[in-house]
């Protein structure tokens, strides 16, 4: 069973996520320009609201895009996003599914793993390797979001993004939590602001593994490279 943390935060992911975004997708675009697309979708699992999703479809002009987002707000925004642009709805898909139920096709070209992968487990991820890389050719590449955290620790509360958006301003604050051997409590609190005073606020909470890319590379058997400090990419 899925608990979904994200659609009762869903209005605030693109508001929020441009400046992180600002700075991590060059990267991305960049470890993606030479996928070889004739073999079979991009998988961009956990799609989210769908910035990954145009991101690679932007980069790799001939792909086609399987995304797959478990969360029906977020899933409504990343539609949204695929079906006003003639291009998109062409050429993604969107799947309603967990990493761990998702069907895949028989081949995929490269995949996409962007703030997702710590929602599985090591039993988890090692069968999620397993269904992907026997699906990928020689060479292409998985690429998977790092988090600043490798390893359970505390976090204190930091404000890690501001936005205004007509009269009132957004923020998301987060600290974190140890709650197990491999495991963080994250605390994420979105909060909206009109003339400085908070006028709503939700808390969300949710439960994440904490990896490294070595941590990946020896589950995944695969060659590891760290892009920048928030992507890693790995290839077989
Ligand atoms: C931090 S967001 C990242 C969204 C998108 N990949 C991006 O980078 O903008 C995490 C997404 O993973 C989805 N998610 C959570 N658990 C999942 C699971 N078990 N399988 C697939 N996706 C999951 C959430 O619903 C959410 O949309």
């Amino acid at each position: 069973m899925m608990i979904d943390y994200y659609s009762p935060t869903a209005e605030f992911y693109d508001l929020l996520g441009g400046q992180h975004w600002a700075h991590s997708d060059p990267a991305l675009a960049s470890v993606l320009a030479d996928v070889d697309t004739g073999h079979g979708p991009v998988l961009d699992l956990g799609a989210g609201t769908g910035r990954a999703t145009e991101l690679i479809a932007r980069t790799l002009p001939e792909a086609r895009i399987l995304a797959v987002e478990p969360s029906p707000g977020m899933r409504a925004a990343l539609t949204s996003r695929a079906v006003r642009d003639e291009d998109l709805r062409e050429r993604v898909t969107v799947v309603a599914a967990r990493a761990q139920d998702v069907e895949l096709p028989e081949r995929l070209s490269a995949a996409v793993i962007c703030g997702v992968l710590g929602y599985l487990d090591r039993a988890e991820r090692a069968d999620l390797w397993r269904r992907i890389t026997e699906r990928l050719p020689t060479g292409a590449p998985i690429v998977v979001e790092l988090m600043a955290v490798s390893e359970p620790q505390t976090v204190a509360p930091v404000r890690i993004a501001r936005q205004r958006l007509g009269d009132q301003e957004y923020e998301a604050w987060m600290s974190g939590k140890p709650c197990g051997v491999e495991q963080m409590r994250w605390s994420a609190t979105w909060r909206v602001l009109r003339g400085g005073e908070t006028v709503r606020e939700v808390d969300v909470t949710h439960d994440w593994y904490t990896f490294g890319l070595d941590d990946l590379a020896a589950e995944t058997g695969l060659t590891a490279k760290q892009v920048t400090p928030e992507l890693g990419v790995l290839i077989g």
